[in-house]
């Protein structure tokens, strides 16, 4: 007897579907980084092979997006070569009703900041489990610091309110080094009134490179529901 499918796995394969659906031929990609971006990268590239889609090439915004891009045969380029990305397609860790985010729950959110915002058509993916009324309800803030600052940063975030934990890896003793050989700080703020302030004040710390805050970047987040035990894709 085979095992139903999860829904969590059905609602992501359809909106990652979804988003790789609204790439057009002779485009600039930016691919982003997490389980369900996954989805859309893999529906690219089975779209480019049947020739349903011609000439694209994709940024990557991790190591993961590279490896995928690759093995589903997605040309990749560099911010070096190219004048615009036409279009981004990201997931996300929480998403408020003004479609500000929380990213970096893979920790890629440095890089996917810098590709995210250049893209002139940004396109979250997520599940309705990210959809949250303010950010920092149930998902702490991603910030990536420069190893040997860990400590005061760490104060720093203390005291302004926060709870900071040092990411650990997992079947890897130590903390997680980032793509750029950074560590991250996750850190609780509970609800966050002003989003906008925090993310400046956040990288205005010495040592910080990013936060996983998103302000005004996203342009449209297409979320995976399920109605009746079926897949469906609602737009904000
Ligand atoms: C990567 O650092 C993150 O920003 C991801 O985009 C985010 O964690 C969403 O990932 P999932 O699609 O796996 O939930």
């Amino acid at each position: 007897m085979s095992a139903a499918p999860d829904p969590v796995k059905l609602m992501k394969q359809q909106v990652g579907k979804a988003a790789a659906q609204r790439v057009n031929s002779n485009s600039i990609v930016g691919l982003g980084t997490g389980s369900t971006t996954a989805f859309a990268i893999q529906y690219l590239g089975e779209r480019l092979q049947s020739g349903d889609l011609n000439n694209i090439k994709g940024i990557p915004t991790s190591f993961q997006a590279s490896v995928l891009a690759k093995l589903h045969g997605i040309p990749l380029t560099t911010l070096d070569e190219v004048d615009r990305i036409h279009i981004a397609i990201d997931g996300a860790d929480e998403v408020d009703p003004h479609k500000n985010l929380i990213k970096g729950g893979g920790a890629a959110h440095t890089r996917e900041k810098v590709v995210d915002s250049l893209a002139e058509q940004f396109i979250v993916v997520v599940d309705q489990s990210k959809l949250v009324e303010t950010l920092g309800s149930t998902f702490p803030v991603p910030v990536e610091v420069l190893p040997m600052a860990i400590t005061p940063v760490m104060r720093a975030l203390e005291s302004l309110g926060g709870q900071p934990e040092l990411r650990m890896g997992v079947k890897k003793d130590g903390p997680v080094i980032t793509d750029q050989g950074n560590m991250v700080i996750d850190t609780k703020f509970g609800a966050i009134a002003d989003p906008v302030a925090l993310e400046k004040t956040l990288n205005n710390i010495p040592g910080v490179l990013e936060n996983g805050i998103f302000v005004g970047v996203a342009d449209l987040i297409l979320i995976g529901e399920l109605q009746n035990g079926e897949p469906f894709i609602r737009e904000l």
